[in-house]
């Protein structure tokens, strides 16, 4: 089967990086919003809008910019379908965000130039670690005053132990800036006018050494961008497209999201460099993208927040094989098979029913609860993909319920937000109050809000006296004797899964140098 170009990415950041600045912009970048053949099929995609829109209106289903699609032709003028995969940040950070990751084949990592590496990013930064996804640099914000190039690629090399190498070059920043030259194509982009938004002002150049700099740069400017340009492609590694597709290498753009500065050059680097879909690890083999049977994995599920609905949308990302519209998918939980009749593709302020869609698309496909977060869906039902991991909570609560009458409505309700992924729970070997785990605040809220709004289960949250947990493994008797001794920290998980509750991050390193012979997993895959 040929697959059709195209490149899953998300944008990791710390909040106000930019990220939204610059998702407009690449969207902007992309025009019209459009998928290839769609104009060919204008007629019957009117038809299919309305569907959807009978559908979100009926369920009350608002799926917010959680992927976004756009079309770019790369420097030969192929066109390639561009997928960005939203990471929510800030409050809303959850496991969804690093779920999202799993399902990405490459990440953009914006940085503030100003403030550099900051916690967030790192974070992000070691989800896509564990999975080698390789990961483009764009420092925004040069346009402001911000820290030194020099100090901002050496922050982004220690920090992360990756290997940097400066793609462009900001001449200047803040006050001083007069325009980006971009190593790979030997051009400046200038600002024009007093904005400093970049209005297509490109000079073509044969080099730094180029005499017509003199013409756009003033001689600071020029002086600077000579000395700090064979500065840093001295004294950075080179670009090396294995080391990058390896995540060994991160190459780093300078621009500025607000002004359109270098957005350009980012699209053209994910055209180039990014990778297209890669086979992804399952059992009993690794999937590659041209085979032929359809397959996929489901890495987030949105649930209708309306009470009178169950509802919810579950996001696949395809795999491998040409998905068609109506064909039958086997989940991997349920094993029953699934008609998908309404799938539904994103676009930037649209959604569409998908007639088709390819390896590394996404496709939403309502359903009533049946579709977990972590299910794998194919046609023939002999594969699992592998590696969607449960992350270790990093905050932890004891849940109380107001009617103790309850209980059983309230352990119902706690197995069916388990499972879609919204929290996790854990059920204490001593002591009957069960404990909550998520590693962002946001989903404790919706945890309350949606157990009284569903299940009719008044709840609230109590600190617990641990801070985060360790799936254990090994071997049978070495469990046992280790969950006898400390039976005040030892839990089940919804599956019955051994996990050992945590004081503090201390008493995860002390309880695993004593006991080598036991894994404290800080993921889990489902
Ligand atoms: P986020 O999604 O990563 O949280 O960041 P967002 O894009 O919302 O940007 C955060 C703030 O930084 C916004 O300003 C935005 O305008 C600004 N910003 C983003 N990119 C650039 C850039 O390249 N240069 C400059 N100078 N500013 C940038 P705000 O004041 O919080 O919001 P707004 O009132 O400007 O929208």
């Amino acid at each position: 089967m040929t697959i059709p170009s195209r490149r899953t990415f998300a944008i990791i950041s710390h909040p106000d990086a930019g990220k939204t600045t610059l998702t407009e912009k690449l969207l902007l970048a992309g025009g019209a919003i459009h998928l290839a053949g769609e104009v060919k099929a204008r007629g019957a995609n009117r038809r299919a809008r309305s569907d959807w829109m009978k559908i979100e209106q009926q369920r009350g289903i608002s799926v917010t910019s959680s992927v976004m699609t756009f079309e770019r032709p790369d420097a030969d003028g192929n066109v390639i379908t561009f997928n960005l995969l939203d990471t929510p940040g800030h409050e809303d950070f959850s496991e969804d965000t690093y779920r999202t990751l799993t399902a990405v084949d490459s990440a953009v990592m914006v940085i503030d130039a100003a403030k550099g590496i900051e916690p967030q990013t790192r974070k992000l930064f070691e989800v896509c670690r564990l999975r080698s996804v390789p990961i483009i640099t764009f420092i925004n914000k040069v346009d402001r005053e911000g820290r030194d190039p020099f100090a901002l690629l050496d922050e982004v090399a220690d920090a992360l132990a990756l290997d940097v190498c400066p793609m462009s070059w900001p001449v200047g920043m803040g006050g001083a800036f007069e325009g980006i030259f971009d190593f790979a194509t030997n051009r400046l982009m200038q600002p024009s006018g007093p904005s400093k938004e970049f209005q297509g002002t490109v000079h073509q150049l044969d080099g730094l050494d180029d005499a017509t700099l003199e013409q756009h740069l003033s001689k600071d400017g020029l002086a600077q961008l000579r000395e700090e340009a064979e500065l840093a492609r001295g004294g950075y590694a080179s670009f090396d497209l294995q080391a990058y597709l390896h995540g060994d290498l991160t190459p780093v753009y300078f621009g500025s999201a607000l002004k359109n500065f270098g957005v350009g050059e980012l699209i053209a680097a994910l055209s180039a460099y990014a990778p297209s879909p890669r086979a992804q690890p399952a059992e009993p083999a690794p999937i590659d993208p041209g085979n032929d049977e359809v397959t996929g994995f489901i890495f987030k599920v949105q649930a209708n927040m309306d009470p009178q609905h169950r509802d919810r949308i579950a996001f696949m990302r395809l795999c491998s094989g040409k998905f068609r519209r109506g064909m039958k998918l086997t989940p991997s939980g349920s094993g029953k098979p699934i008609a998908v009749h309404s799938p539904i593709l994103f676009f930037a302020q649209d959604r569409e029913i998908a007639d088709e869609a390819f390896p590394g698309d996404i496709i939403g496909i309502p359903n009533h609860g049946t579709l977990r977060v972590g299910d794998t869906l194919s046609e023939k039902a002999g594969v699992r993909f592998t590696g969607l991991p449960n992350f270790a909570p990093e905050i932890l609560r004891r849940i109380t319920l107001k009617d103790p009458t309850k209980t059983k409505q309230l352990r119902k309700a706690l197995d069916d937000l388990s499972e879609e992924g919204v929290i996790q729970v854990f059920y204490p070997e001593i002591g009957s109050q069960w404990i909550i785990g998520v590693v962002g605040q946001l989903q404790l809220d919706v945890l309350i809000s949606r157990l009284e709004a569903e299940y009719k289960v008044g709840a609230a949250l109590e600190p617990a006296p641990f801070e985060t947990a360790r799936w254990l493994s090994g071997e049978g008797r070495m469990l046992e004797d280790f969950a006898g001794v400390n039976r005040s920290s030892m839990a089940k998980d919804r599956d019955g899964n051994p996990v050992f509750l945590a004081r503090s991050a201390w008493d995860v390193g002390y309880q695993s140098e004593r006991h080598p012979e036991i894994k404290f997993s800080a993921t889990r895959e489902r």
